[in-house]
């Protein structure tokens, strides 16, 4: 059994997952993410998480940064003593058992990719996740570019995500309308970058599609993501799978 866990703004949330079908064998479990997001008190949480269930072989988690050799390179909405942590190292330690941490966007991406709206689709597929902020996650034929934070292309320079987040559209108020016209216009810039053949929307917001899609017109086909909330969770568990060499 492999534990997938998914470090969000707002909620930390585990559960083991059956990765023939892709489905999570166990209810959720969820704890609110900690006001101060730090190493310790995440750590901490993880490891509630964790234990909420019996023992697993190996646990996979998922963190909103860039993520490199089990290292977290970077903190855009997360507490800063997460630069330079060695997450995988610490949260093995906790949880005392091999823990692998991939970014947030990019477990969802390699979910929809195995499981959902991606499935056996080749040629340069981008998922985007509109939440806090805007993760991303670029695949050709199948096999995942890492740590692409799309998110943070320039736009009006200023941040993309400050703009078009799902929490942009929340701290600004904005109608659908408005902020479907801010979607839009990033959509049409990475679509200007890298003429994907597919863009697969994920984040809560994706929930609402009826809301923004018919207000988006690009070049290329946009599906909704099919594993939602649990995308980061599956995703978390098949790295951990592929990291153990499975
Ligand atoms: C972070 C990314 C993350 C995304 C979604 C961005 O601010 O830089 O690493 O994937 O938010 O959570």
């Amino acid at each position: 059994m492999i534990l997938g866990i998914d470090v969000g703004g707002s909620g930390i949330k585990g559960a083991p997952v059956d990765l023939v079908t892709g489905a999570l064998a166990e209810q959720r479990h969820r704890e609110p993410t900690p006001h101060r997001s730090d190493v310790a008190r995440v750590v901490a949480t993880v490891r509630r998480v964790a234990e909420h269930f019996g023992p697993a072989e190996r646990v996979g988690v998922t963190f909103p940064s860039v993520v490199v050799g089990g290292v977290t390179k970077t903190a855009a909405n997360v507490d800063r003593s997460w630069i330079d942590a060695p997450a995988a190292e610490l949260l093995s330690a906790a949880l005392d058992r091999p823990v692998t941490v991939v970014n947030d966007a990019d477990a969802a991406g390699i979910a929809e990719m195995t499981y959902g709206a991606g499935r056996g689709r080749r040629g340069t597929v981008i998922m985007l996740t509109f939440g806090t902020g805007i993760g991303s996650a670029v695949f050709l034929d199948g096999r995942l570019l890492p740590n692409t934070e799309l998110g943070h292309l320039e736009l009006r320079g200023e941040d993309a995500e400050l703009r078009a987040s799902d929490r942009a559209r929340e701290q600004h108020d904005l109608g659908w309308d408005k902020w479907a016209r801010r979607v839009e216009e990033y959509l049409r810039h990475v679509e200007s970058l890298f003429q994907p053949d597919l863009f697969i929307i994920g984040g809560g917001v994706s929930k609402k599609a009826e809301k923004f899609f018919p207000a988006i017109d690009i070049r290329t086909p946009m599906v909704t993501a099919e594993l939602l909330n649990n995308a980061g969770i599956v995703g978390a568990a098949i790295a951990a799978h592929r990291a153990a060499g499975a």
